[in-house]
């Protein structure tokens, strides 16, 4: 069965999502380690799930974190999942599971990426552009910031009156969804594989 590695720096609702499909049988697979790297919500839905989590602080680790959480993982995890992720992952972690780490991120890439465009910048870029739509996407990591192969991507209607908050939590909704199917798609290639 695929086992899935989740790193979180946040609330982790997209972990609660990876979670309630593993629990509904959505998911044929099992969350083995949720590692956060920051003081983070979403460790206490891990715990809450029975799942081991730790926090690796990126503050005392620093250069060092994406080793750190390699040596976690060792072993543990097919796939890396990156569910509001924000710490930047070092070339040796990318190397290592080339082709099996995927994040989310709350825009329609390429639009909105790249460093410093997470949470709630990128809503605001957006509506100070005037957009009429936003969205979310999943995407493999590779060594850029937001610039791996596209997988998956989910429009989401900019409306009269949003602010960043409510265009955030409109697009946080369809994010569950799409997390899910992507992970379901990798899962199945990577079973077609073997
Ligand atoms: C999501 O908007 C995700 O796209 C971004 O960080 C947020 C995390 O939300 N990368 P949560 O912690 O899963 O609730």
């Amino acid at each position: 069965m695929l086992r899935i590695g989740v790193l979180i720096s946040g609330g982790g609702t997209n972990l609660q999502a990876l979670i309630d499909a593993v629990d509904g049988g959505i998911l044929d697979a099992r969350i083995t380690k949720v590692i956060a790297d920051r003081p983070a919500g979403g460790l206490k839905r891990a715990a809450s799930a029975g799942i081991p989590a730790i926090m690796l602080d990126r503050t005392i680790y620093g250069k060092e974190l994406s080793e750190r959480i390699m040596e976690e993982l060792k072993g543990e995890a097919d796939i890396v999942v990156l569910a509001g992720f924000l710490s930047i992952l070092g070339s040796s972690f990318v190397k290592a599971y080339r082709g099996r780490i995927i994040n989310i991120h709350p825009s329609l890439l390429p639009s909105y990426g790249g460093k410093g465009m997470h949470g709630i910048h990128v809503h605001e870029a957006v509506i100070a552009a005037g957009d009429k739509y936003s969205g979310c996407t999943v995407h493999l990591v590779e060594e850029g910031v937001d610039t791996g192969k596209i997988l998956a991507q989910k429009k989401v209607r900019v409306v009269p009156g949003d602010t960043p908050e409510s265009l955030a939590k409109r697009i946080l909704e369809e994010e569950h969804s799409l997390l899910i199917s992507a992970v379901k798609n990798m899962a199945k290639s990577m079973e077609d594989k073997q």
